[in-house]
């Protein structure tokens, strides 16, 4: 039986009787699971949240109830919640889908989740790429305060919580949770360092803060509505719950995807529609442009030494990760034969060399290398040194910044070297690549 898709969060999102409107939101229920979690503890939310196993959907993967129990309590000071909108890692487009299409269900998430955090100020942090979004949140929040979802005295309970949308300029590192905090009190977001600054402790104006994505803040509504055993039956253990997948590049129906986890053959040929007709896949970058790319020819092993093939791999947190890269912002690239790997490269390595912010020698300097030297193998005038150089060269910036964007140049170049050495070796010295469709503003000074 082919794989089918299972919409928990997108439910409503892409039917022609919906609207992003608050009168589309109550008919199908929209607000009853808030009323519930009124008349419960904070506590006891905050224990279903980890109960249910929730793991974060912006790039790490953390547990949301774990996140949840470290915020410091004892402090006198308040406590913020973030909803992280910036949705900045290159092939990934869902939250723009949820903000844009069921933007109640997003504040629904974020006013459970303030409840059950003592929290009384709330922030959606959006990219100004996002206008409309921006726009469509904030006309949301005002229908919800209206209806006093959100404001003083929510529905007469006595708990009072407002929301605030703040736009970012447009700068990647602004994803970056601390990042994003300087920018949120109007500075240079120059990520900050943990510790001391562990948000959940020293956050938002050195306040104990939550920072949230949208994904994981809708899926709280889900869990407080079925209940955590319930929506830990969603899944695997350890992938509890659906994730919406973007799947863009050489398939033929490119797009969002919430699933189960399930086979990568499932995900690419049943729901994608396979590669585009007379080309075979070459290989996937599974979480977005930071991740290290898979191949789509190799054979896999395990932990336990069982292998597995490209078409094996199980898309989910654990089944990326036990395939050597990991399932990041959930923005799946493909790749196939048509593509030139080191043309793909250069590509990538001059995003990151744009979006450094320049604070770290490691991440400014090496991004700008890596760009450089992936852009004259792309052109002509590489040597033959460049390759062992480039990879030397970026295993001297991740971890060695104060932030884990260092990583975003070093794993894509270490990994298309060591997935495809022969090819960028190829292009290095004998220009094979001849720039073919290579964008000449890669190779700005
Ligand atoms: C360079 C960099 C960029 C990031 N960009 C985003 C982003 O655009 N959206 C996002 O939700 N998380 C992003 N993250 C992860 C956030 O720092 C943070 O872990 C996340 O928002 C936490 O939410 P979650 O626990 O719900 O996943 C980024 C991390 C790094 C290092």
């Amino acid at each position: 039986m082919a794989a089918v898709e299972n919409r928990l969060l997108l439910k409503h999102a892409d039917e022609d009787y919906y609207s992003p409107g608050i009168d589309s939101y109550l008919e199908y229920g929209g607000y009853e699971t808030f009323k519930k979690a009124l008349t419960l503890k904070p506590e006891f939310i905050r224990e279903e949240v980890k109960e249910s196993n929730l793991r974060g959907r912006g790039g790490a993967g953390f547990s949301c109830g774990v996140k949840w129990s470290l915020v410091d309590r004892k402090s006198t000071k308040p406590i913020y919640l973030i909803c992280n909108c910036d949705e900045s890692e290159p092939g990934t487009f869902k939250d723009r889908q949820l903000v844009h299409k069921d933007p109640h269900q997003l504040i629904e998430g974020m006013i459970i989740s303030a409840f059950a955090n003592d929290v009384e100020q709330a922030f959606i942090y959006i990219r100004e790429e996002m206008p409309l979004g921006a726009k469509i949140l904030e006309k949301a929040i005002g229908e919800a305060r209206e209806k006093n979802f959100v404001g003083e005295n929510i529905l007469g309970s006595g708990y009072s919580c407002d929301i605030i949308v703040h736009r970012g300029a447009g700068a990647y590192i602004c994803g970056e949770e601390t990042g994003l905090i300087e920018s949120l009190e109007g500075k240079r977001p120059y990520p900050r360092i943990k510790p001391p600054f562990f948000p959940a402790v020293l956050g938002l104006y050195n306040c104990p803060t939550i920072v949230n994505n949208v994904e994981t803040l809708c899926n709280v509504v889900h869990i407080v509505k079925m209940g955590a055993d319930e929506y830990a039956k969603i899944g695997r253990p350890g992938n509890t719950g659906t994730r919406i997948w973007c799947v863009s590049g050489m398939v033929q129906k490119p797009g969002y995807y919430e699933i189960e986890p399930m086979s990568m053959r499932e995900l690419l040929y049943d729901l994608c529609g396979g590669p585009l007709p007379g080309r075979t896949f070459k290989g996937c970058v599974p979480g977005g442009g930071s991740m290290k790319i898979l191949r789509a020819d190799e054979s896999y092993r395990t932990k336990r030494g069982r292998e597995f093939t490209f078409d094996e791999i199980l898309v989910d947190f654990d089944g990326i990760q036990a395939a050597g890269s990991m399932s990041g912002s959930s923005g799946m690239m493909i790749l196939d034969d048509s593509v030139d790997i080191t043309e793909a490269l250069a590509n990538i390595t001059a995003f990151y060399a744009h979006e450094s912010c320049g604070q770290c020698t490691p991440c400014r300097e090496g991004s700008l290398w890596a760009k450089k030297i992936t852009a004259r193998m792309c052109t002509g005038g590489a040597r033959e040194e460049d390759v062992d150089l480039l990879y030397d060269m970026t295993g001297n910036i991740g971890g060695r910044t104060v932030c884990p964007m260092g990583y975003s140049t070093t794993w894509p170049v270490q990994s298309y070297i060591d997935k495809f050495r022969h090819e960028v070796e190829a292009n290095a010295t004998a220009n094979t690549c001849g720039m073919k469709s290579f964008d000449e503003r890669l190779i700005e000074k």
